[in-house]
């Protein structure tokens, strides 16, 4: 009577080591590094640039790879001196098993330097699930303005990329619109204008907003030229303060989606700490005021969970249970108690308690 229990402890003990999904990646890729339970992984076959300090990785995916929409945005995954790092970026689909994924090296920037720099052709690196907004197909306007900045074209290009390859662009009437400091940092230029050249209801500008004499930050003569905006669907992709400008400057488009990918410097002023409370870890910690939350709770050596550190993926959404909070991107401030709240994007105004 005493055996079977000891078998199915053993049986126990072996299921659950083997079915493991990290102990049964672990052996399957000393095999073969794309095989996984569970992984979206792809391995990068083609490197080249795109622009300055650009460059697009064409990567083959794995068979769990879940491709996003046209315009989404990816988390990329990837190990650098031992730590695990995650960055957000948008990738284009150009087959059933390639994605191109284009980005470019941000000062100080890890994931992007490491990326532009280190990586090589046969480097696997891992995705997260897509998520995102910026889908122009999903919405029945035919009039589409895409505003881009930087690497916001990313998005935009993806999009033009689908829309071209499925046969649909005729449907619209596009317009992009696409910042750059200077010319060379201008990424797709010539499929851009092979496409506008194409397709007549296509149409493509570049502003360049540090080459002297064609300076144009976004502005209202911008907006005017696009005309009547009421049955205009409006894209934005950028900076943070290019994304709120864009917001404020289209306020009469029918439909205005934005997702900006970098937070732009802090206006807030604070200085002096406060003290969070995080009610689920037990912990009280003095941070710094100033900087965003998630940023404060990183310097305290806590490790909340995050994703795209940019308010999109709501990866770092926690339950405020108290407390003054200021968004970074719009300046607004929340003092609703039992609030959802974005940690990346917000900064203590006041002494916080946090259900982290
Ligand atoms: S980490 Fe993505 S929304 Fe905060």
């Amino acid at each position: 009577m005493s055996v079977l229990p000891k078998k199915n402890h053993a049986l126990n003990f072996l299921t659950e080591s083997v079915l493991d999904q990290r102990v049964v990646n672990f052996w399957v890729q000393k095999f073969n590094p794309m095989w996984s339970t569970h992984e979206m992984l792809g391995r990068i076959v083609k490197k080249q640039s795109t622009a300055k300090d650009m460059v697009t990785l064409t990567i083959r995916c794995n068979k769990r790879m879940n491709f996003g929409l046209p315009g989404q945005h990816h988390p990329v995954i990837v190990e650098i001196a031992a730590r695990r790092l995650e960055r957000t970026y948008s990738l284009n689909r150009i087959d059933e098993q390639h994605v191109e994924l284009t980005l470019k090296k941000v000062p100080q920037g890890a994931v992007s330097t490491w990326l532009c720099n280190v990586a090589e052709i046969g480097d696997v690196i891992e995705f997260g699930q897509p998520y995102g907004e910026m889908l122009c197909v999903t919405h029945p306007e035919k009039d589409v303005i895409l505003l881009a900045a930087g690497s916001g074209i990313t998005p935009m290009y993806s999009m033009i990329y689908d829309l071209v390859k499925t046969g649909q662009l005729k449907h619209y009437r596009l317009k992009l619109m696409y910042w750059v400091k200077h010319f060379e940092d201008v990424a797709f230029h010539s499929f851009f204008e092979k496409v506008a050249q194409q397709y007549p209801e296509f149409t493509y500008q570049v502003f360049c907003t540090q080459d002297a004499q064609t300076s144009s930050r976004l502005n209202e003569q911008h907006v005017t030229d696009c005309g009547d905006l009421h049955d205009t669907a409006v894209f934005a992709c950028g900076p943070s303060g290019f994304v709120n400008s864009a917001c404020e400057l289209f306020h009469a488009a029918r439909l205005f989606k934005s997702e900006a990918f970098t937070l732009s410097p802090l206006e807030i002023s604070d200085t002096g700490t406060v003290t969070i409370t995080l009610t689920k870890s037990q912990k009280m910690l003095e941070v710094p005021c100033g900087i965003s939350l998630l940023e404060a709770l990183e310097q305290a050596n806590e490790k909340p969970v995050a994703g795209c550190r940019m308010g999109i993926c709501n990866k770092c959404s926690c339950h405020k249970v108290s407390g003054v909070t200021q968004n970074i991107l719009n300046q607004n401030q929340n003092s609703e108690p039992g609030s959802s709240l974005r940690i990346c994007i917000n900064s203590a105004k006041s002494d916080l308690v946090l259900d982290l």
